[in-house]
């Protein structure tokens, strides 16, 4: 069978990491996707005589829409990143009936309805494995190998850049800005960094895991998004004199009221498996209704791992090359005519538990005063810890943590805490999942 072309658009470290896989993996490859697969045609800016591995025989361009609109290119492969030109490159390519394959999660969660309808139309493939929590095969996972369940909740480490900088000031003490320089150096950090810290990364891949567990469409202002630029190195402390990690999760549930979708700081109970994932790996704990829990964990982000998330995509589409394009694997899971429209609540109805954090004077009453706030909103306290006032200093910190309760009837609590002559500065609040299967 004649072999299949990829045009490649971006020749950085995701596009070269596909390059590199599908020449030297090429064999494994073709007897899996049953014919051969080549790239004939790539895109990339200041090259130079700087090939990377296996593009020694590939045309190769400044002009990426050369690419998309090569006649022989059978499958385009989207490595570009960001909103422009990726989101008109890969309209144009699905205009010209191409098959496109991309690890961009800005692309998908913010253009993905609109790609989608496209490419139905014109019944070509728009995969997207890479996009999400990098070589774990995670929306394969809950597309086709959980399509038998009801998806309850799903929570992921999701930014391994976050998961590093978390893990140092936990293990090493380090300073924020000092791992993150650190890993801005390593390239695990985007090219902002700031969608890294701010959580925009993770809320990219959790509208996308959203969408793909509930069958609602793609809806990424939705997501409620805070970063961990003010963890504190006390909170890390804190949170493991309590028994918590603290995490950047990214968290979506299906409610009765409707979907919650929120990336925030989160103190995890440290027995849980994934409160142990560190470093920059990701992991993704998924809640089905007939499977229970099930917990994917691997490399998120680098050349290697990204790109086997990307081949696995081109191998699927030359599969399904010969198939009907209305039997196969829809985009967001649900077939197209059965995603709904179920509510994605506000931060205000989402319910969780608090680990709360404050300074107050130490004398007599301050205590009551709090707990009586806490009290006349209905909050139960699961657990408090006092620290004296340091050498020469008048206020005591004090650490709670909070059963579960509406967010807006917390922001009600604390604003009454912040009104209290007794206590100085901001009252820090980082919520708590216990993740528990129950
Ligand atoms: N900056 C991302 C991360 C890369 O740190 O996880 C992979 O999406």
């Amino acid at each position: 069978m004649k072999p299949v072309n990829i045009g490649l658009l971006g020749l950085g470290t995701v596009g070269g990491g596909t390059a590199s896989v599908l020449a030297n993996n090429a064999a494994e490859i073709a007897r899996r996707a049953g014919r051969e697969i080549q790239v004939i045609h790539a895109a990339a800016r200041g090259l130079g005589n700087d090939r990377p591995d296996g593009t020694g025989q590939v045309e190769i361009t400044e002009d990426a829409f050369e690419v998309v609109n090569n006649p022989d290119v059978d499958i385009v492969v989207e490595l570009i990143g960001g909103d422009s030109p990726a989101r008109e490159l890969v309209l144009q390519a699905i205009e010209n009936g191409k098959h496109v394959v991309t690890a961009n999660k800005a692309l998908i969660a913010k253009y993905g309805n609109e790609i989608f309808s496209a490419a139905q139309a014109k019944g070509v493939v728009v995969a997207f494995e890479a996009a999400v929590a990098g070589g774990i095969p995670i929306i394969k996972a809950i597309r086709e190998g959980l399509s038998a369940n009801r998806i309850q909740w799903i929570a992921g480490i999701i930014n391994g850049t976050g998961n590093f900088i978390l893990t140092e000031m936990r293990d090493k003490g380090r300073d924020f800005a000092d791992v993150l320089a650190e890993a801005q150096a390593l390239g695990y950090a985007e090219v902002d960094p700031t969608f890294d810290v701010e959580g925009i990364d993770a809320a990219h891949k959790l509208c996308i895991l959203s969408s793909i567990a509930f069958g609602v469409p793609l809806q990424f202002d939705k997501v409620y998004t805070e970063g961990i630029s003010k963890v504190s190195q006390d909170d890390v402390t804190y949170a493991s004199e309590l028994g918590y990690r603290i995490k950047h999760l990214g968290m979506t549930r299906l409610t009765n009221k409707g979907i919650e979708m929120r990336v925030h700081p989160t103190l995890i109970p440290e027995k849980r498996l994934i409160a142990n994932v560190d470093g920059v790996m990701n992991a993704v704990l998924i809640m089905a209704d007939k499977l229970g829990p099930s917990l994917y964990y691997g490399a998120g982000a680098g050349a290697d791992p990204t790109a086997s998330a990307v081949v696995a995509d081109i191998v699927d589409v030359t599969r399904s090359l010969t198939t009907d394009p209305d039997n196969r694997v829809p985009h967001l899971a649900f077939q197209p005519d059965q995603i709904n429209d179920t509510t994605i609540l506000e931060m205000d109805d989402v319910e969780t538990a608090y680990y709360l954090r404050l300074n107050a004077a130490d004398k007599p009453g301050v205590m009551s005063d709090i707990t009586h706030i806490m009290g006349e909103n209905e909050i139960s306290i699961e657990a408090i810890l006092q620290k004296e006032p340091a050498e020469g200093e008048a206020t005591a910190t004090i650490i709670m943590l909070t059963q579960r309760i509406r967010e807006a009837q917390m922001n009600k609590a604390i604003e009454l805490i912040h009104q209290l002559d007794s206590v100085s500065g901001e009252v820090t609040r980082i919520r708590v999942e216990s993740l528990s299967s129950e």
